[in-house]
């Protein structure tokens, strides 16, 4: 049994008259009627916040007048949990973090089927910190609730490009003007082709277009409409002319029949997900300076041969506390390939990728006779598959801009079996300017691949260079199961 327990967010118990209806997740029902209803109302009371075993038998003891008998306390706890009606507490989930007093975010709804989620993504917008305006197409809002988002925002959607306000005529540029951050999703194909197109024909595209703000987009559509070439060129042109473009996650197609629903790879990230995707583009947008492009094949072809990487026990003092061989570990951006070296030794099953095949050849050369398996691959877009227990990346996030930190996150989280740690080392706020890197903390990074993982640890340490150590950070998450 789990030490501690919370009431579950789904009803699994309704009051008629004196008795008490447990439903079980499966549709069985318990009738509990007397001295044992009032035990179960008195238990889920008490268990509306985080509690344990004593929690409940004091809450008890309260109610009635005396010590539970431990069987009691025990029995209640074992019948709730069956039905379904408590659940084990999650370990504290670590806290978004919030930048600054409120970020001001436009929420751009268009006419994808995605927009039945927007409720909730302004709620998990708000819960980090965010003060929430919504724009919305017409075709948004037959899907989209107008009061309902009104009511949580305490703001009028603006629907029109014409104002009845005398004081705000021109709304899009008074919103574009207000907002931190302009997130469009779920971004329909149409309305990708105004934004890629310059049209500001409706006062969604409008406020995204005259944005100096980041401007993220999420496309949520099936995935043939998704693979048509239009929509690729508008995508293309929209990450060229700047805008963010999350890369699209699991969505349904309504037009299958409801109960033949097979899913697909077309909609736009869940609402937690897209939220904190939002905030992490967000703070990283307005922090360090983009890293320079670095020519990493001619980089590693200037390396000379008998030259294999610094092995990095620091590093490996973390990842030997949370992950044990055997099992699957993914080395991203191998280089030279230490890391990928020193796992096999451990006894993991290793794949090695690297973007440069003059890294890979030195790489392959240091290894010797282990059983690697080396891959050119690019880790912002990947062609790997799933299931690896531990993906290890030293030192190559921290050279991704915004966006491709925003693609390398995607992949980590696909690559990543349910349980299984990320460990990624990278440059200290610390380190030296010279070396160009983004500067990302753990709770960035914990924002970067929320909700999909929970943060583990941090440790400070350092990478070698000519010049001395250099200001590093270690940060291990763990996948959710
Ligand atoms: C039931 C239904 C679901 C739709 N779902 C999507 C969708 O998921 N993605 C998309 O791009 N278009 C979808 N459409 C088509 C758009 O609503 C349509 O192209 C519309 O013109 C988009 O306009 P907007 O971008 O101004 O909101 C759907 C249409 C219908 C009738």
């Amino acid at each position: 049994m789990s030490e501690r327990w919370i009431r579950a967010g789904t009803a699994h118990v309704v009051e008629h008259r004196d008795r008490l209806l447990l439903v079980g997740d499966d549709g069985s029902v318990r009738v509990v009627t007397g001295a044992s209803a009032a035990v179960i109302e008195v238990a889920l009371a008490a268990l509306a916040v985080p509690g344990d075993r004593a929690a409940v038998a004091a809450a008890l003891a309260d109610a009635f007048d005396g010590a539970p008998a431990p069987t009691l306390v025990d029995d209640t706890l074992a019948l709730l949990a069956a039905v379904g009606a408590i659940v084990a507490a999650p370990a504290p989930a670590p806290r978004a973090p919030r930048v600054g007093p409120a970020v001001r975010v436009v929420l751009g709804l268009s006419g994808s089927v995605g927009a039945i989620a927007a409720p909730a993504l302004v709620l998990a917008l708000q819960r980090r910190g965010c003060e929430v305006q919504v724009v919305a197409t017409r075709a948004a809002l037959r899907f989209a609730p107008i009061t309902g988002l009104e009511a949580l925002t305490h703001r009028r959607v603006v629907r029109s490009l014409w104002s009845r306000d005398p004081a705000q005529p021109v709304p899009h540029l008074a919103l574009a003007a207000w907002a931190d951050l302009v997130l469009v999703c779920p971004a329909s194909a149409t309305t990708l082709a105004r934004l890629a197109h310059g049209d500001h024909g409706c006062v969604l595209a409008a406020t995204a277009l005259c944005a100096q703000v980041p401007v993220v987009i999420a496309p949520s559509m099936n995935p043939a409409m998704l693979a048509e070439p239009a929509v690729q060129r508008n995508l293309a042109q929209l990450r060229d002319d700047g805008c963010y473009v999350v890369p699209p996650g699991d969505g349904v197609e309504v037009a299958e029949d409801p109960g033949a629903r097979t899913g697909n790879r077309g909609g736009a990230p869940p609402p937690e997900r897209m939220a904190a995707l939002a905030l992490a583009i967000h703070a990283a947008a307005g922090a360090a300076p983009a890293a320079r492009a670095i020519d990493w094949q001619a980089l590693h072809a200037a390396v000379p041969a008998g030259v294999d990487g610094d092995p990095d026990d620091e590093l490996w003092a973390v990842i030997d506390r949370h992950a044990a061989p055997p099992g699957l570990l993914l080395d991203v951006g191998t280089g030279l390939g230490p890391v990928a070296r020193a796992a096999s030794d451990r006894g993991f099953a290793v794949v090695a990728t690297d973007l440069a095949p003059a890294a890979l050849a030195h790489a392959r050369a240091a290894a010797g006779p282990r059983p690697i398996t080396w891959l050119e691959d690019d880790v912002t877009a990947s062609k790997l598959h799933g299931g690896f227990a531990v993906i290890v990346d030293r030192g190559c996030l921290h050279f991704l801009d915004v966006r491709a930190a925003v693609a390398w996150a995607a992949t980590i989280v696909r690559l990543l079996a349910p349980g299984g740690v990320v460990v990624v080392k990278l440059d200290a706020a610390a380190a030296p300017a010279a070396r160009a890197t983004r500067r990302l903390d753990a709770a960035a990074l914990a924002a970067l691949l929320a909700p999909a993982c929970a943060l583990v640890e941090a440790v400070a340490g350092s990478f070698p260079s000519a010049a001395g150590p250099v200001p590093a950070t270690t940060v291990v998450l763990r996948r959710r199961g």
